[in-house]
């Protein structure tokens, strides 16, 4: 039987988890500070952490933020800042549960179009003579789903417009250090650290299941976060955050980094390179680093046919469609490439390429 390909989702490989320095680090966490971590504490997180994320970003533990996965944490941004009826901006595909959390606190969502470098920065400029933006949600490296990043200059732009228009920047980065190829680009709240909130996750560093994603932003918007966070849930996970700051403490971090780039690195390449050989011209942009790489096909394709093609042909996708807010106009396609092998992502291009030409035809 034909093994089935999935290619619908963005997850770490389970070989990536560092689970022998984890077992270690949570005997020592717990000898040296189990007092605190198994007791109730501020809503901010487990100090020695927010000590770390915050010198780990050239700021202080003042301007972190820590709670259990920066999905949630987003949600409490959502709930500080919005009111319903106030306009976001997103780019267009974007990452779809941050458009769920929106359309729960019933704001305007206006899509600004993603191509091969990143964000549109002349439609964003339009956009904002039609509308006054409260906050703009971005993910400017290796985006989920393109895998694209926002240059240099389109970053500086746009904050530039931040402090023009009054709007607050939500810059979401988990895959920011996962970066194979190329040079580091300055993040946005490098740039503008008093209009920006940064977000980041050790979700792609560590592990989903460990749960810790945090906040970076100004002592005062970091506070009102915080008061939100802690009408939910009083105190984060601190158990999970003092294995992880012993884990941090110990420099392993850059070891981990390395490790997961030797992972990824090689799937990427294959990924692109089976694009380039059985789909040629589709491929959006070079991707660089990150999970995914997005393909670009003619709208005539059906996407419902589309994935039913595909799961006959042992291919699992996701709806390409549900990353955009309104219509997309073409036929996008993400491949995540993170938790498959360079032969899987090779058959299962070759398979998606079959599934495409017969449709076309
Ligand atoms: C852009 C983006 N933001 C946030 C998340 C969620 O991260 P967490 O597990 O920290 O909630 C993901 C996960 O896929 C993501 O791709």
């Amino acid at each position: 039987m034909t093994q089935t390909i999935n290619f619908s989702r963005g997850v770490p490989d389970p070989l990536s988890f560092p689970v022998a320095e984890l077992q270690e680090m949570t005997a020592v966490a717990l000898k040296n500070d189990a007092a605190k971590m198994l007791q109730y504490g501020p809503a901010a997180g487990y100090a020695p952490l927010r000590e770390f994320i915050g010198s780990w970003f050239g700021a202080t533990a003042s301007n972190v933020l820590i709670g259990n996965g920066s999905l949630e944490l987003f949600g409490f941004v959502c709930e500080a800042f919005l009111q319903p009826g106030d306009v976001v901006f997103v780019e267009s595909p974007t990452y779809d549960r941050a458009v769920t959390i929106l359309k729960k606190h019933g704001v305007q969502i206006i899509g600004i179009p993603v191509g091969e470098n990143g964000i549109d920065i002349d439609a964003f400029g339009r956009a904002l003579q039609q509308h006054s933006p409260k906050l703009v949600y971005l993910i400017p490296d290796f985006q989920n789903p393109t895998g694209v990043c926002t240059g240099l200059e389109a970053r500086k732009q746009i904050a530039q417009w931040s402090r023009e228009k009054n709007f607050l920047i939500v810059e979401d980065g988990p895959y920011a250090f996962l970066r194979y190829h190329g040079e580091t680009i300055p993040s946005i709240y490098s740039i503008a650290p008093d209009r920006t909130l940064h977000m980041c996750s050790f979700t792609k560093l560590i592990s989903p299941g460990i749960r810790i994603g945090f906040l970076l932003g100004e002592e005062q918007a970091i506070q009102q976060v915080a008061r939100v966070a802690e009408s939910y849930y009083i105190t984060p996970g601190y158990f999970s955050q003092g294995v992880v700051a012993e884990w941090c403490s110990r420099g392993l971090l850059p070891l981990q980094l390395e490790r997961l780039h030797n992972l990824y690195r090689p799937r990427l390449d294959a990924c692109v390179a089976a694009i380039d050989k059985y789909l040629p011209g589709t491929l959006i942009g070079r991707p660089q680093g990150g999970f995914f790489a997005s393909i670009r096909l003619d709208a005539r394709i059906d996407e419902r046919e589309l994935l039913a093609a595909a799961q006959e042909a042992g291919l699992v996708l996701t709806s390409g469609n549900a990353f955009f807010v309104g219509d997309p106009g073409y036929r996008f396609v993400r491949l995540p490439f993170c938790a498959l092998t360079e032969a899987e992502i090779d058959e299962g291009v070759k398979r998606l390429a079959g599934v495409v030409k017969k449709l076309s035809a």
